[in-house]
């Protein structure tokens, strides 16, 4: 069986074909990139992505070597996200699964995030740290569902990072440009925010941005600002490993490609005696393969496929919503 999947939650339109094997036979994409200075546009993300939905869908198919016909679900990112984007890939998908009548699988995307880096990496039961633009959270399996052991009180660490690359007017992508910088600077003492498990990244941004107009040197502000937030991020999975008594951790989401973050992490887990597992890059940010993945789980496991016309987005749909019926312990 054949899973075809939408991801529109912000930034990218993709398409990912998977199998029931966990085979990613296609990951088309195509990223909508804002004005030099801006962060996005909700309505031209959207525009967007009508745009390049159809081009994107050839794509994967000619990535899989498939047609239409051969495609057995549909799947599609159903929250969390920005309103106008899911807009854009709910009424795609809706039209696709009526055009060729197959059912319809609303997935979440963070749990998407989640489930590509298991299959990637071979996890079992790992705490994972999904950390991109709009998400930070600690996650673990418990009671039949993926837990929030702690998570960020305001903007995720990528929209923090993306926030101050703008006040540097450094250039898009933010997250490696910072990374960059950060190479051979020298820690200048930012606030540490962590309150209990959860953490706070906005007045560190602030913080950050005025070290750099008193001054401070760029690679200085880009090294303190990653060790500082990577630092929190990691005290805080240390917890919540502690806690759950797990022996794995899996680092996911687009800020999962930053060196520095998997180092830290490694060094802790290396000094705990649990494993450490990073998604490959090519599934770290947003993309449809995980969608499709996800939509297979979710599909073998019993979930009800979504009436077409009764079909609606759910921008702020968390991960410990969803009963999580393809995991049994
Ligand atoms: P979500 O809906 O899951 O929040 P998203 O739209 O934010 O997703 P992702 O593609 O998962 O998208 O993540 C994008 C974020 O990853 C951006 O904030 C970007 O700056 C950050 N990022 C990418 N590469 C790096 C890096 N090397 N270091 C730090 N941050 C990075
Ligand atoms: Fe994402």
């Amino acid at each position: 069986m054949l899973c075809l999947a939408i991801e529109s939650t912000a930034h990218t339109f993709g398409v990912g074909i998977a199998d029931g094997k966990g085979n990613i036979l296609a990951n088309a994409r195509d990223t909508y990139k804002p004005k030099a200075g801006w962060g996005i546009v909700p309505m031209e993300a959207r525009q967007h992505h009508e745009d390049v939905a159809g081009k994107v869908m050839e794509e994967a198919l000619a990535q899989a070597g498939k047609g239409l016909k051969d495609i057995g679900i549909i799947a599609f990112s159903q929250g969390p996200g920005l309103p106008p984007c899911l807009y854009a890939g709910l009424n795609f998908s809706v039209g696709l699964s009526k055009s060729i009548k197959k059912p319809l699988i609303g997935v979440n995307h963070c749990i998407a995030h989640i489930e590509i880096g298991r299959l990637t990496t071979k996890r079992k039961d790992p705490v994972t740290l999904y950390v991109s633009g709009a998400n930070t959270q600690v996650i673990a399996f418990v009671s039949e569902r993926y837990r929030i052991f702690g998570e960020t009180q305001d903007i995720g660490i990528g929209n923090a990072l993306d926030k101050f690359g703008r006040q540097a007017k450094l250039e898009f992508p933010y997250g490696p440009k910072i990374e960059q910088h950060a190479k051979g600077g020298k820690w200048i003492g930012l606030p540490y925010v962590v309150k209990g498990m959860d953490l706070s990244f906005s007045g560190i941004v602030t913080e950050a941005g005025k070290k750099l107009s008193q001054g401070e040197s760029m690679s200085d502000v880009c090294y303190s600002l990653q060790e500082t937030t990577f630092a929190m991020l990691t005290e805080v999975v240390e917890r919540a490993l502690a806690h759950t008594g797990k022996r794995e951790v899996l680092l996911t989401g687009g800020v999962a490609a930053n060196s520095r973050l998997q180092g830290m992490l490694d060094t802790m887990c290396r000094e705990r005696g649990a494993e450490f597992a990073v998604v490959p890059r090519e599934y770290s940010g947003d993309n449809a393969a995980m969608i499709a993945w996800t939509g297979i789980l979710a599909s073998r496991s019993g979930a009800k496929p979504l009436a077409a016309k009764k079909a609606e987005i759910l921008p702020r749909w968390r991960t410990d919503q969803v009963d999580v019926r393809w995991i049994r312990r």
